[in-house]
């Protein structure tokens, strides 16, 4: 059976986008690459989530991260996959 992926939203609306998501999502695409893990996850970007006054936004799973940087989502990526 196939392993369930994980699901990683990040938002790409404006506010977000401007405030740090850019540089987020390359950080991300990057430690996925390093790590072997771009088959085990969904990696996508979305529309505005609503939450602008919380963003920089981005979600794994279920889990809502808000105030993000490339930082926080790195080390919030190694807790999700039990990397330390
Ligand atoms: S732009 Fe990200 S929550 Fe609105």
């Amino acid at each position: 059976m196939e392993q369930e992926k994980t699901e990683i939203t990040i938002c790409l609306g404006s506010s977000c986008f401007s405030r740090g998501n850019k540089n987020t999502l390359r950080i991300i695409d990057e430690f996925l690459k390093e790590n072997q893990l771009k088959d085990r996850v969904h990696f996508r970007g979305n529309h505005c989530f609503g939450r602008c006054e919380a963003g920089p936004v981005l979600k794994i799973n279920d889990r809502l991260l808000e105030r993000v940087d490339g930082k926080a989502a790195v080390q919030a990526l190694r807790e999700h996959f039990e990397m330390e």
